[in-house]
């Protein structure tokens, strides 16, 4: 009889001591995506083409003024074009890509 009252208390302790600890752990939120897209773009492609994209390093083009399609930006991005690199390997993925697509035409006028 002892020792089923003492295996009763040991669940129940488990149980209230696991059921508190869940919620206390505040994962940080992800960062949001405008921020991504333009860490990425200060990080690989400022140094040519300026933060705000008319710096014109190694010849860059101003991207402020850039009318290329998604397409055909997406295609120089990944595959690069005379001076410049090709950057999907340092992007990493085509998120990426994409999100850094977004914050350089939010650079154009
Ligand atoms: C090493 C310098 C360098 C880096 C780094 C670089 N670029 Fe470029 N970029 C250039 C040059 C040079 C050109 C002009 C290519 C040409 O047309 O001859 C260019 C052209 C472009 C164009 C075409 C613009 C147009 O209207 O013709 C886009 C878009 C572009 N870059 C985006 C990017 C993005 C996004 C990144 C970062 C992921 C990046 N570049 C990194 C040098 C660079």
């Amino acid at each position: 009889m002892v020792l089923r009252i003492s295996y009763f208390c040991s669940c129940l302790l488990l149980v209230v001591s696991c059921s508190s600890s869940g919620d206390k752990v505040i994962p940080e939120p992800p960062a949001p995506p405008e921020v991504v897209g333009e860490n990425l773009f200060i990080m690989h492609c400022a140094v040519c083409h300026g933060e705000d994209g008319k710096l014109g390093a190694s010849g860059a083009k101003d991207l402020s003024i850039s009318n290329l399609s998604d397409a055909a930006t997406l295609k120089i991005i990944k595959e690069g074009k005379n001076a410049m690199p090709p950057m999907k390997a340092l992007l990493g993925n085509n998120k990426n890509i994409s999100l850094v697509l977004e914050h350089i035409k939010k650079l154009r006028h």
